[in-house]
C-alpha cells in the first residue's frame, strides 16, 4: 500500500488528519517542510503528500517545489486558510498542484480527496515504472527548466558586455580591452592562453592590450568565450566531474573541428563556427549543473543512464537556454538541430558543419560516444560537398591540436 504524508506545523491538525486517514492508508506526519523533505528522502515512496502552506521556516510552496525534484510523481494536496489566494494561484500555475483544501476541512472530504489523489498517483507510477530513476530525475529537471520553475543560469557579465561592444560599428581594441580587463581571472587566463604554444608569437605577452592585436579581435573573443565557457562547466560533485571533463574537451574539439571544416569550405567568419562548436552541447552542461545542486543526485545516478538521458534532452534544452540568453537565431538552430540535421531539407550550412565536427570528435575519441563512423557515407558531408579524405585530414590535425589546446585552457 502506498503511503500518505501530512505536513503541518500544528500538531493538533496532524493528529486529527492522521486519525481520519489511518483506516485507508499508511500515514506519516511531519511538523515542518524540512522534516517533510527528510521523510520523503528517507521513508518514501509516498503517493500523496498533504501540506500546509503557512509554516515557519520552509513554507509549503518551497517544500513542494523541492519535494517535486526528489519525487516528481507525488500527488500534492494543499491545505490553506481562505486568505491565501495569491499562494493558491502560484501553487496551481507553477507547481501544478491540482487539489486545494480549505481549512477547516471535514474528514469525509479529506478522505475522498486523498483517495482520488492516490488513484492519480497509481496511474502515474504504473506508467513511470518502466523508466529508471536517473531518467526520471533528468526528465523532471528538464521539465522544470523549460517551464521556468528552475532558474536558468545567467549569461556571464563579461560575455554580455563583449556582445554589446562587438555590435557597435566602430569597435577598437581598446574598447575590447576595457571590457576584458574588468574581469581579472579572464584577463589572466587570456594572457596565458595567448602566450601558449598554439597562439605563440615572437614576443612575450604581458597585458590584455598586448594580447588583442596579436590575436585579432575575433580570435580574442573566441578565447574569452572559451575561458568563460570553461568556467560555466565548474561543478562540485565528484561523480559528475569525469563526465564534465569529457564534455568540456568534446566541446573544445568540436569548436576547432567546426572551424577547420568551415575553413576547408571557404566559409566566412571562422570564429563564428568555433563559437557554435563550443556551445552546441550547452544543454548537456546545463543538466549537469542542475544535477550538481541536487542533493539526491549522488545515490540515484547511473552514469550510463545519465549519458543516455542527457543525450535525449540536450538539444531542445540548449535551445531554451540560448533563447533565454538572446543568442542569434543561427546559434539556436545549431544547438537544437545538430544531432540530426539532414532530417530537415533547408537547414543552414552552419548546422551541417557542426554536425560533421560533432561526428568527427567521435572518431578521434573526444566524445561521450565512441564510434568508427564511415565519413564517406555522411549525408551532411555530401550536402556540403566535402570529401572523406578532407575529413580524415581534419581529424588527424584535430588530434594534434587538441593536445595543445586542452593544456592551454
Ligand atoms: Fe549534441
Ligand atoms: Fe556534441
Amino acid at each position: 500500500m502506498y503511503k500518505v504524508l501530512i505536513v503541518d506545523d500544528e500538531s493538533s491538525i496532524l493528529k486529527v488528519f492522521k486519525q481520519a486517514l489511518n483506516k485507508h492508508f499508511r500515514v506519516d506526519t511531519a511538523e515542518s517542510g524540512e522534516a517533510g523533505l527528510d521523510m520523503i528522502n528517507k521513508q518514501g515512496p509516498y503517493g500523496v503528500v498533504i501540506s500546509d502552506i503557512r509554516m515557519p521556516g520552509m513554507d509549503g510552496l518551497q517544500f513542494i517545489s523541492q519535494a517535486k525534484r526528489v519525487a516528481p510523481e507525488i500527488e500534492f494536496i494543499i491545505l490553506t486558510g481562505y486568505a491565501d489566494r495569491e499562494v493558491i494561484t502560484k501553487a496551481v500555475k507553477e507547481l501544478m498542484v491540482s487539489r486545494i483544501l480549505v481549512k477547516p476541512c471535514d474528514a469525509k472530504t479529506l478522505i475522498h480527496e486523498a483517495q482520488e489523489a492516490m488513484k492519480r498517483y497509481e496511474k502515474k507510477v504504473s506508467k513511470e515504472d518502466a523508466k529508471n530513476p536517473t531518467l526520471r530525475l533528468v526528465e523532471s529537471i528538464v521539465t522544470e527548466l523549460k517551464e521556468g520553475r528552475l532558474i536558468m543560469p545567467v549569461l556571464p557579465q563579461i560575455v554580455q558586455e563583449l556582445q554589446n561592444v562587438i555590435k557597435k560599428p566602430k569597435t577598437t581594441n581598446d574598447d575590447l580591452a576595457m571590457v576584458i580587463e574588468k574581469d581579472a581571472v579572464v584577463s589572466f587566463r587570456l594572457i596565458t592562453v595567448a602566450g601558449s604554444y598554439i597562439y605563440r608569437g615572437r614576443k612575450k605577452i604581458r597585458t590584455v592590450k598586448e594580447a588583442i592585436p596579436r590575436l585579432g579581435s575575433k580570435e580574442t573573443l573566441s578565447i574569452v568565450m572559451t575561458i568563460t565557457n570553461k568556467q560555466f562547466y565548474a561543478i562540485k560533485n565528484n561523480r559528475l566531474k569525469h563526465l564534465r571533463e569529457k564534455l568540456w574537451l568534446h566541446s573544445l574539439c568540436c569548436a576547432y573541428g567546426a572551424k577547420a571544416v568551415a575553413q576547408r569550405l571557404d566559409l566566412e567568419d571562422l570564429e563564428k563556427f568555433f563559437l557554435m562548436g563550443l556551445i552546441h552541447d550547452i544543454g548537456k552542461v546545463l543538466i549537469l549543473k542542475v544535477l550538481d545542486d541536487e542533493a539526491s543526485a549522488d545515490k540515484n545516478i547511473d552514469m550510463q543512464d545519465l549519458i543516455n538521458s542527457i543525450q535525449e534532452a540536450h538539444t531542445s534544452l540548449g535551445g531554451v537556454l540560448l533563447r533565454h540568453w538572446r543568442f542569434p537565431k543561427e546559434f539556436i538552430s545549431v544547438t537544437t538541430l545538430h544531432e540530426d540535421p539532414t532530417a530537415f531539407p533547408h537547414v543552414a550550412k552552419s548546422v551541417l558543419v557542426i554536425h560533421i565536427a560533432n561526428i568527427l570528435t567521435r572518431k578521434i575519441g573526444y566524445s561521450l560516444f565512441e564510434e568508427d563512423v564511415d565519413l564517406g557515407s555522411l549525408e551532411a558531408a555530401k550536402r556540403l560537398n566535402i570529401s572523406e579524405e578532407s575529413l580524415e585530414v581534419i581529424g588527424q590535425e584535430l588530434v594534434a591540436l587538441m593536445h595543445e589546446a586542452a593544456a592551454a585552457f
